[in-house]
């Protein structure tokens, strides 16, 4: 009998198609900005074992930071600084294989190798962003990028300005 949880033997793609129902599920009864950015980090965080997932919400001219599962992270950054900053100021996704080669890369932690940027957009504009770091280096590429714009969309809905 095979002790592996289910999880773990899927590939990516099936791991986020079984994950876009669960999140949808669990943000459709919430209303609470705060509270499904939370679970959604977690979900992300627990299901791939991410170094670091979590929001940053724009606040004037910088992005402060909000509901996060990891090690402690910078609260503030400013826009087009790092890859937070950037993927705000080109208002798309940013991947990054390697940190160290990504000019102005903000390192919250030294463990940080691989990055990826997603923005969350409501009536063209961008209103937060999900940061997911990994340890590993090359960890995002594009099957990351649709699904984590996939389910950032879920979530416009529900986040508002300030
Ligand atoms: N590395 C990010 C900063 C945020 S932390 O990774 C949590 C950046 O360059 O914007």
């Amino acid at each position: 009998m095979s002790i592996v949880p289910n999880q773990l033997k899927m590939n990516k793609i099936e791991k986020y198609q079984s994950l876009l129902p669960q999140i949808e599920s669990l943000i459709s009864g919430e209303s609470d900005p705060i509270a499904n950015m939370a679970n959604v980090a977690a979900v992300l965080h627990d299901a791939f074992g991410f170094w670091w997932t979590g929001f940053y919400r724009i606040e004037g001219q910088q992005l402060v930071l909000g509901p996060f599962q990891g090690p402690i992270a910078c609260t503030r950054i400013p826009y087009g600084k790092g890859v937070c900053g950037t993927a705000w100021q080109r208002a798309e996704t940013v991947i990054v294989p390697n940190v160290h080669d990504f000019p102005g890369h903000i390192a919250c932690s030294s463990a940080s190798n691989s990055e990826i940027v997603v923005p969350v957009i409501r009536n063209n504009q961008v209103i937060a962003v999900l940061d997911i770091d990994s340890k590993d280096f090359n960890t995002f590429d594009e099957t990351d990028q649709l699904y984590l714009e996939q389910i950032v969309k879920m979530l416009q809905h529900i986040l508002s300005i300030k």
